[in-house]
């Protein structure tokens, strides 16, 4: 029997590896732009710091970590999510003492949660997102969201749908929590077993429950809004006239709770409809936390974050035809081909030069005819081919032949400096030409 991947993981190959690089490289640079530097935490931690920080009313701890002893005893995690490790990380190494306030950090990796496979949910997925801890003003919230907004702009996605919400801070959701009690208590005996240990643990997360007979009596509960404290009506109403400000679109859900215990006051979720109808659900999410990193044993700091999950924006990128494989920058571009064994030295040397200069290229280096080389290149969505003969060594030249408009020119190798920039760029200047 052949060995098969591990259900709800997936292998990443060819175009849609180099779709993900697209997609991670946009990210990083954006959160660059806005001057957010990266960390890179462990994916093992004390199971003991997701307990604490996500919530063990979560159905993420509750349900669908991936934890196990090691061999020393110990209870040990696969990260669900980057948050608590990131607040773990500042604490540990001080990060607020020696660094001027706000921290911001952004993170890129895989996560892991037990949960049953399905359309844009895996069981080991990546996620890209952000952290802003130490930032005492509201606008920290908008200059987070921004930075989300701007990225699925610079990813070109047309349907994303920013729903955004308010938590309160604890007087507000104190007084909300015991409203919702006494509004489930004559329901709860016939809602879901979910929503029963939800009712002890956590009532705001009934609100999240996707069982339709409950979703009926959710529908009539009291809403958050009613219960918000004036500091927190007014944070939310400043959130909301920076992002008008902005021109940021949203829509206000008041259902929004999010599934993770750490929240309070700003919470928002990027959805998104495919053209054709596919809905993905939430591509990414966060929110602000007042007290996670000093539940995780530091200073009492507030931070906010988001994250992406990149499968969902890749599917859905696909799914609308966006940066799609034709779209993506062709990935080499020189293939350089020697005619016979006896020429790959010079061959080689070629390629090694063009790398030097910064140009993707490869090389074949098996036994092939030329018609069957320039298949390869094909293939390869090569945007040149370099051709290398018994000519080309003796008079140490090239010829270079643009893939697409088939011409060719021969160039010196001392000329190869001057010269191949412009030869390169012809392409891109043929691709506006064909835009226009
Ligand atoms: P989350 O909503 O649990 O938030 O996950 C963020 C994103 O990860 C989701 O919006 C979704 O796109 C993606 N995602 C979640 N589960 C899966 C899955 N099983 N398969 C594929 N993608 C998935 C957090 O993780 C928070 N740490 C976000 C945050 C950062 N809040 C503050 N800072």
């Amino acid at each position: 029997m052949p060995i098969i991947n591990v259900k709800g993981t997936h292998d990443v190959i060819g175009d849609e590896a180099a779709l993900y690089s697209v997609v991670e490289s946009i990210m990083r640079t954006m959160s660059m732009q806005y001057a957010f530097n990266e960390v890179r935490p462990p994916v093992l931690e004390h199971s003991e710091l997701f307990i604490r920080g996500m919530g063990n009313s979560t159905d993420v701890v509750r349900k669908e970590m991936y934890t196990f002893l090691d061999k020393g005893d110990r209870s040990l995690t696969l990260r669900p999510e980057f948050t608590a490790g990131i607040m773990r990380m500042i604490v540990q190494n001080k990060l607020y003492a020696t660094n001027d306030l706000p921290l911001k950090y952004f993170y890129l990796g895989p996560v892991f949660r037990y949960e049953r496979p399905q359309l844009g949910r895996f069981r080991q997925f990546n996620q890209f997102g952000v952290e802003l801890v130490g930032g005492q003003s509201s606008f920290y919230d908008v200059e987070v969201i921004s930075l989300a907004y701007d990225i699925l702009q610079m990813l070109r996605l047309k349907n994303v749908v920013l729903k955004i919400n308010t938590l309160g801070d604890e007087e507000s959701r104190n007084a909300y929590r015991d409203a919702l009690k006494k509004f489930f208590a004559p329901h709860i005996t016939n809602m879901c077993e979910d929503c029963k240990n939800r009712y002890e643990l956590n009532p705001l997360r009934i609100l999240d429950c996707k069982v339709p007979e409950d979703q009926e009596i959710v529908k009539l509960a009291p809403k958050m809004s009613d219960f918000l404290s004036e500091t927190s009506k007014t944070k939310f109403a400043q959130v909301l006239k920076s992002l008008d400000e902005l021109g940021i679109p949203y829509e206000v859900d008041d259902s929004l709770v999010r599934g993770l215990d750490y929240y309070s006051e700003t919470v928002f979720e990027f959805h998104y409809t495919s053209e054709n109808g596919n809905n993905y659900g939430a591509i990414g999410a966060g929110g602000h936390y007042s007290h996670l990193v000093q539940e995780i044993g530091g200073p009492d700091l507030p931070g906010i974050g988001f994250s992406f999950g990149i499968e969902r924006i890749v599917s859905v990128l696909k799914d609308d035809n966006i940066l799609n494989e034709e779209k993506l920058d062709q990935f080499v571009d020189f293939y350089v081909m020697p005619l016979g064994e006896e020429n790959k030295d010079y061959a080689y040397h070629i390629a090694s030069k063009l790398r030097g200069l910064d140009f993707v290229t490869d090389i074949c280096l098996d036994k092939a005819k030329l018609p069957a080389m320039f298949k390869r290149a094909e293939k390869k969505r090569a945007k040149f081919a370099v051709i290398i003969g018994e000519n080309e060594v003796n008079e140490k030249k090239m010829v270079i032949k643009n893939m697409t408009s088939q011409e060719q020119v021969e160039l010196k190798e001392d000329e190869l400096l001057e010269k191949i920039y412009g030869i390169h760029d012809q392409i891109y200047e043929c691709d506006e030409c064909e835009e226009k």
